[in-house]
């Protein structure tokens, strides 16, 4: 990952500011994604858990480790997305939940003795950033994790992504040549993208190519999402019936976690033990 990548991505979160919030509330699609993340996390952290969280953005789910009474380092490599997360949490009850904020790039963890948190939290594709060091990055967030922990993470989804924005990734084609399209779809690497914003997308193939690389166990998996996906009017419709939905999300949350969904979404979590 050059200086120039790693700017990018923070000039693409600074400028992004606020948006990053209402992601996982502006649409029906987007609620689904919060409650997939939220459910996932729900398995790895016990109250009292000491938690770091990589890419904070502005605390969405810091808001949830406070709810499982989890303390939390919240950091990012963004600082307008940590003084965004500042302002959300000022004056709640889970700012009282936050230990620290600071800045971390997801590739330099070394500020941080081994075995020091129960849960690393790196949800909404920071991982994704690191690129070549993605492997090394992961081995710094094990490195930090006390033995028995958890690495619980999403990354972008190469297959999913390429289904669910197909318009944009054909456009995207046209503008910056078939070649460099070949090269994004044969590597899941963006930066040879003009349109997107750049990161590496994986399959879940590559999760567990990762997990025995770094010496760890994979512990679960998850699409973000899967039937959700499609039609937004029809999901907007069976929303607004109260009983219906939360039947809906039961059945697409654990449809997410079935093998066959595994690279269906846009999103891919997984959860790591260290050993
Ligand atoms: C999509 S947002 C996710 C925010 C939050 N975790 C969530 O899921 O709602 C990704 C976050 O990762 C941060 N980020 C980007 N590059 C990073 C890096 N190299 N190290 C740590 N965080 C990074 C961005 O600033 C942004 O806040």
């Amino acid at each position: 990952m050059t200086e120039r990548d790693r700017e990018r991505m923070r000039d693409f979160y600074d400028d992004l500011g606020d948006r990053e919030w209402s992601r996982l509330e502006d649409s029906p699609r987007g609620r689904v994604a919060y409650q997939v993340h939220r459910r996932f996390l729900e398995h790895f952290v016990q109250p009292g858990d000491r938690v770091l969280e990589v890419g904070a953005g502005p605390g969405r789910f810091t808001f949830d480790l406070a709810r499982l009474q989890a303390r939390v380092a919240v950091t990012d490599y963004s600082s307008v997305q940590l003084d965004l997360h500042r302002r959300h949490l000022e004056g709640t009850q889970a700012e009282t939940a936050v230990d620290s904020r600071a800045l971390l790039d997801i590739c330099d963890t070394s500020r941080f003795a081994g075995a020091t948190f129960d849960v690393v939290l790196a949800f909404g594709g920071p991982l994704s950033y690191a690129f070549e060091e993605s492997e090394a990055a992961l081995k710094g967030l094990l490195r930090i994790t006390k033995p028995g922990g958890y690495v619980v993470a999403s990354v972008m989804s190469w297959l999913g992504s390429w289904r669910y924005f197909l318009p944009s990734a054909l456009e995207d084609a046209r503008v910056v040549g078939d070649d460099a399209f070949d090269l994004i779809l044969s590597t899941g690497d963006l930066r040879h993208s003009q349109t997107s914003p750049v990161c590496q997308m994986f399959r879940a193939s590559d999760i567990t190519e990762l997990s025995v690389k770094c010496g760890a166990e994979l512990v679960a998996m998850s699409s973000s999402n899967w039937a959700s996906l499609e039609d937004p009017q029809v999901l907007g419709e069976l929303e607004t019936d109260s009983d219906r939905w939360a039947r809906f999300l039961e059945h697409e949350i654990a449809a997410c976690a079935q093998p066959g969904a595994l690279d269906g979404g846009t999103h891919i979590l997984f959860a790591l033990r260290r050993p």
